[in-house]
């Protein structure tokens, strides 16, 4: 029986590690769908030197692969740090090249994709495929059998050709095609009127709300905190950074730092922030919540936490989000905090600040501020 973090493939052998780590064990780094995509590219693609691989959450399948200087895809800065973490855990002496979400492909003799949660990156990450790669190169695609919804086939079999699938495997699947090549370059960003905001936002394939305004976003706008004696605030998992340029149009004196884990959602809100031409009022980081930012440097932090990561639902990053906030903060400085009423954050709040208040609530969402 294999210790719970260690993924045993024909590949390899390798200790993975979540990021955050989750010490409950309760999740592990890897799933069944990336087992299954392990066993067909062993018996199809053993000896395949540099494929592309999108969307590895914490580096099973390009670890695995390590041997065949994968180029790992990533819109998650999250998973980016957990390939390297996991590749130093292993003391792998490997020559994995990891790219952003939003950069041209590299030439690649075979692509494989982890199913990513949306259906719009889904389709995007096709459409790059078919562009930057010829006609004929393979796709291997692992999924949860949960997970892939109709619109998941409807896409894949647009996109690719001679496609087929495989039997379920502990409740995964393979979606296996061909590109089908000369495809134009995807658009990156859609700009949008929004006009609850009365702000130009940007829709990019894996922003947050694509196309919506989510009604947890909503309640915080509503009930917008008052910033007129605040100098500096950080949008913090800024998603489009409606919240963000709703402070800045509303406050001509703030500075606001934009950060997300999601390089399309820190492209979507560069476009906005040069739409609005703020650029002097604003720094933009791809980040895990706010690594590397100063000890009590900020004054007001803006924060409608995730909870999910990826698949899987749960509200460790929200946590770390409360813990780094407080570091970050100036003694005087808030926490403004959305929440659905029924992850009770303010418990998780108290932990971090001797004071949370309730700013606004209804029968779903709760606005707190926190201070220490
Ligand atoms: C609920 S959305 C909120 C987006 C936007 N602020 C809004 O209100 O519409 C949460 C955001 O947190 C980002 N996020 C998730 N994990 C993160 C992490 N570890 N560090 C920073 N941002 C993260 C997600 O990419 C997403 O954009």
């Amino acid at each position: 029986m294999n210790a719970p973090n260690q993924l045993t493939s024909p590949f390899d052998t390798l200790q993975l590690e979540r990021l955050p780590r989750d010490n409950s064990h309760t999740l592990r780094a890897w799933d069944a769908a990336d087992e299954y995509l392990l066993q067909y590219l062993h018996e199809h693609f053993n000896e395949t030197q540099q494929p592309l691989i999108f969307n590895d959450n914490f580096g099973a399948l390009s670890l695995s692969l390590h041997q065949q200087n994968p180029t790992t895809i990533n819109d998650s800065f999250v998973s980016q740090q957990a390939t390297l973490t996991n590749q130093q855990i292993n003391q792998l002496d490997t020559n994995i090249q990891q790219l952003d979400s939003v950069s041209a492909l590299p030439p690649a003799p075979l692509a494989i994709i982890k199913l990513p949660k949306n259906t719009r990156y889904f389709e995007f990450q096709l459409q790059m495929l078919n562009h930057y790669l010829p006609a004929g190169t393979p796709v291997a695609i692992g999924a949860m059998v949960k997970y892939l919804s109709s619109n998941f086939f409807k896409l894949f079999e647009q996109h690719l050709e001679n496609t087929t699938t495989t039997l379920a495997k502990k409740k995964a699947r393979l979606l296996l095609g061909f590109t089908r090549g000369g495809a134009k370059k995807p658009t990156l960003a859609i700009a949008r009127q929004q006009p609850e905001t009365g702000l130009t936002v940007f829709d990019t394939p894996n922003v947050f709300a694509a196309g919506k305004l989510d009604q947890g976003s909503r309640f915080f706008l509503q009930h917008f905190p008052d910033l007129s004696d605040t100098e500096s605030a950080i949008d913090l998992g800024c998603g489009n950074g409606l919240l963000g340029l709703t402070a800045l149009k509303k406050h001509p004196q703030l500075h606001m730092s934009f950060v997300d884990e999601s390089c399309h959602a820190i492209y979507a809100t560069r476009c906005a922030v040069k739409a609005m031409d703020v650029a002097e009022r604003a720094t933009l980081q791809q980040n895990h919540c706010l690594q590397g930012f100063e000890k009590h440097s900020v004054d007001a932090v803006l924060c409608n936490p995730p909870f999910h990561q990826q698949q899987a639902v749960g509200i460790q990053i929200a946590r770390q989000m409360f813990r780094d906030s407080a570091r970050v903060l100036k003694p005087s400085g808030k926490l403004y905090i959305i929440g659905n009423r029924h992850l009770g954050y303010h418990l998780e709040l108290k932990k971090h600040f001797k004071q949370v208040k309730t700013l606004a609530s209804d029968k779903k969402f709760v606005l707190w501020a926190a201070h220490s």
